[in-house]
């Protein structure tokens, strides 16, 4: 299998060198800049090309890597000129957008998927050490899908197949894990500051109680590494959280009651079975 890219940044560098690194070969890049297709066909042993029908017409896998909003516009600009093959792959690796992305190279007779790594490619050669354990999801045509499969089982990565009416509800979830992540640690943060701890000092120290947290989710799953007021039915000390921010930081006030109602949710699963102490903490945490 010869594959292409266009698009030579960090995401179309890091899996060129990735595939290379697990044996397979990769034909070449093209890229909006030729000196991007340069650097990564250096990186990767392949060929830059200035020509992207000298490309395409040389591989039988073509992953259109570019950014997201670039792809449909790259991939209807092949079309247009005629320059797909009938049988060839052709693959984005966009987590948001699904397959259909690519569906005039579908109609050329091309198999179109989408195949997202769940892993954030910010520098190429850390990129390339965390693709080892990375997951990757993939939607798409299920005539050649045996091949994508195999792909990956010789890559040595644990897939997802997903459908694609259900591809943006995966991107929701993936940004969840990541992004609101990143809201939630800054919120904390934020109340550490009020108290006069610096952002850096105040990560320092809650870090060991994130990891145990994630530690323990892994160990036991959600419903049982909940700990904490709510999972304990503590209504005094839910009312002290709330009075103090309703003091101190009442923008917080509408985050904190509806995580705290979320958290309730989780908490009746397993660990707060008294349905007098679930409706007192329904009723503190009331938004108004
Ligand atoms: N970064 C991540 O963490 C991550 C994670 C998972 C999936 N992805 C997905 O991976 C894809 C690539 O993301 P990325 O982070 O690698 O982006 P990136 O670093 O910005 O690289 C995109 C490359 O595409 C080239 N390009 C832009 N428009 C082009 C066009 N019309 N024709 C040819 N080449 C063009 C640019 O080339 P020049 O350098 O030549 O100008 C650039 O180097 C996206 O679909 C993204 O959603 C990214």
């Amino acid at each position: 299998m010869k594959f292409g890219f266009i698009g030579a940044g960090k995401v179309g560098i890091a899996f060129g060198m990735y595939l290379r690194k697990k044996g397979f070969s990769i034909q070449g890049y093209f890229s909006r800049n030729h000196i991007s297709a340069q650097i990564a066909a250096e990186k990767t042993n392949s060929q830059a090309y200035k020509k992207v029908e000298q490309l395409i017409s040389e591989i039988d896998f073509l992953w259109i890597t570019t950014p997201d909003d670039e792809i449909q516009a790259v991939c209807n600009h092949l079309a247009e000129r005629k320059l797909f093959r009938e049988g060839q792959i052709v693959a984005h690796m966009s987590g948001a957008a699904p397959s259909i992305l690519l569906k005039e190279a579908q109609k050329r007779g091309c198999h179109i998927y989408s195949i997202h790594p769940l892993q954030s490619f910010a520098e190429i050669e850390k990129a390339l050490k965390d693709l080892e354990s990375t997951y990757f999801s993939i939607e798409g045509d299920l005539e050649k899908m045996h091949l994508i499969e195999a792909l990956f089982k010789k890559l040595g990565n644990p897939i997802f197949k997903i459908a694609t009416k259900y591809k943006a509800l995966y991107h929701a979830a993936a940004c969840v894990f990541s992004n609101y992540l990143v809201t939630l640690v800054d919120e904390g943060l934020h109340y550490l500051e009020r108290i006069g701890i610096d952002q850096e000092e105040g990560f320092k120290a809650v870090l060991p109680l994130m990891m145990g947290t994630l530690h323990n989710i892994e160990a036991m799953g959600t419903a049982k590494a909940l700990t904490g007021p709510i999972a304990r039915g503590d209504q005094l000390t839910i009312e002290s959280h709330i009075r103090i921010l309703e003091n101190q930081m009442s923008e917080s006030v509408a985050f904190y009651k509806r995580m705290g109602q979320m958290t309730l949710d989780v908490a009746s699963v397993e660990k707060l079975k008294d349905k007098e102490k679930i409706a007192a903490l329904e009723y503190i945490l009331k938004e108004v």
